[in-house]
């Protein structure tokens, strides 16, 4: 895999000639006619990341996941033989929303044989294939073999589980991810499987919240109190130690602050008792497997890889031995729904589990404090005050960001597809 040094000379910014350094411009954030254009170019082209391995735990477990912004409900499900396949989630009789619980609207997830249809009754098994249709004798000439439901390519890379909506893909989602994202295949995930989940409804553009975590720049003034004391000073500077882009996924690495190394009077009295804190608990389980793909720039006193999987996928992984994932989901073009959830190896003890829920809630609250800037951005952005704004070496994520997105949809409208 081809290295990326920070350059010798210039900005990390200058080490990618493509991006500029000029003001970019967020129209691509508060208007509705851009967010049309993003449903089909994006979010109907790439590979999307819609859950994991552990959702689908054992044979005949399926969810579903309703892509707002593709226009459409998918239904992922683990047939008997322990295949993974992904369905649009709709009955072909008439069209009705064919798996859900409570509410139409809502996903749902579960263990089933066969999905029957809430509104006439036709099944469907895990594969997909109809198998009954109610009074059958009265259609004319139907063949249920021809009635399955709509398959969505599916894949399932490292444990996750990828669906893309594209009639035929562009790549496999291997060569989607590329290298730098590739490397991380063997990383031990699997061994990861005690679960944290948040969600949350947020009024703002989905990039919006994507570029929150982009950078570290923001963290002495925004996350004042969950640095160390050094930083503890709306005026101290932080920087990432390394920046990474490929194709249209990106990484920043950071060095992070160690607790677990601060003395005892530096921590807050929660910190010390649980031994956790902002970078998950203090005693990194052991893995004796190889850490694959972590730390692409070979930061010395590494902390957190977050690597941003085109279009809205974020991968968190820690050096104590832990990962997170972020899914931002477009709702509209300034709401949007975001899906957090944190792995750990699974708690031996009492301790260690308190150790990852005072981990969890210190995740929660920094990612409240980014949050809690979304709709005043938004509003800022939507008054069009300001037509460009600067950005600075640490933001060439963000400047990348919405470079892949223009292209995205620029090379969807160039070659003719736009509905
Ligand atoms: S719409 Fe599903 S059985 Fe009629
Ligand atoms: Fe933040």
């Amino acid at each position: 895999m081809t290295s990326f040094p920070r350059p010798a000379e210039g900005t990390w910014t200058e080490h990618y000639p493509d991006l500029g350094t000029g003001p970019v411009s967020f129209e691509d954030s508060i208007s509705p006619r851009f967010y049309e254009l993003e449903r089909d170019a994006i979010f109907r082209q790439t590979w999307l990341s819609v859950g994991r391995v552990d959702d689908l735990p054992r044979n005949g477990a399926w969810f579903t996941k309703d892509i707002v912004a593709a226009r459409t409900s998918v239904l992922v499900t683990r047939d008997m033989d322990g295949a993974v396949h992904a369905f649009h989630n709709v009955c072909r009789h008439r069209g009705n929303k064919l798996v859900w619980s409570s509410k139409p609207t809502q996903e749902a997830c579960g263990v089933a044989r066969q999905f029957a249809c809430k509104y006439h009754g036709w099944r469907y098994g895990l594969d997909g294939g109809c198998v009954y249709v109610h009074q059958e004798e009265e259609f004319f000439g139907i063949d249920k073999s021809e009635l399955g439901l709509v398959p969505v390519h599916c894949e399932v890379w490292a444990g996750f589980i990828f669906v893309n909506l594209a009639e035929t893909p562009r790549q496999s989602l291997r060569e989607y991810l590329g290298p730098m994202v590739g490397a991380l295949e063997e990383y031990p995930f699997d061994a990861m499987t005690e679960r944290y989940t948040f969600r949350a409804e947020n009024n703002s553009n989905w990039k919006v919240f994507i570029d929150a975590f982009q950078e570290y720049y923001h963290v002495p003034p925004l996350h004042t109190q969950q640095l160390g004391p050094s930083y503890r000073n709306p005026e101290a500077t932080f920087e990432a130690a390394h920046y990474q882009l490929d194709g249209p996924h990106r990484v920043v690495s950071t060095s992070g602050s160690h607790k677990h190394l601060f003395p005892e009077e530096h921590l807050y009295p929660t910190e010390a008792l649980l031994r956790s804190g902002n970078m998950g608990p203090w005693e990194a389980p052991t893995i004796d497997r190889a850490l694959a793909g972590v730390n692409p720039g070979g930061v010395k006193r590494w902390g957190i890889d977050n690597f941003q999987i085109f279009p809205n996928f974020e991968l968190l992984i820690y050096e104590r031995n832990w990962y997170l994932t972020y899914r931002f989901w477009p709702t509209s073009y300034n709401t949007h729904v975001f899906e957090a959830d944190l792995w750990f190896t699974p708690a031996t003890t009492a301790r260690e589990r308190l150790a990852r829920e005072y981990a969890a809630i210190t995740v929660k609250e920094y990612a409240l404090q980014d949050a809690g800037t979304l709709d005043g951005t938004q509003l800022g952005l939507e008054s069009r005050a300001c037509a460009s704004f600067p950005l600075n070496d640490q933001e060439i994520l963000v400047r990348h960001f919405h470079k892949t997105v223009a292209d995205y949809v620029a090379a969807y409208e160039s070659a003719g597809t736009s509905r």
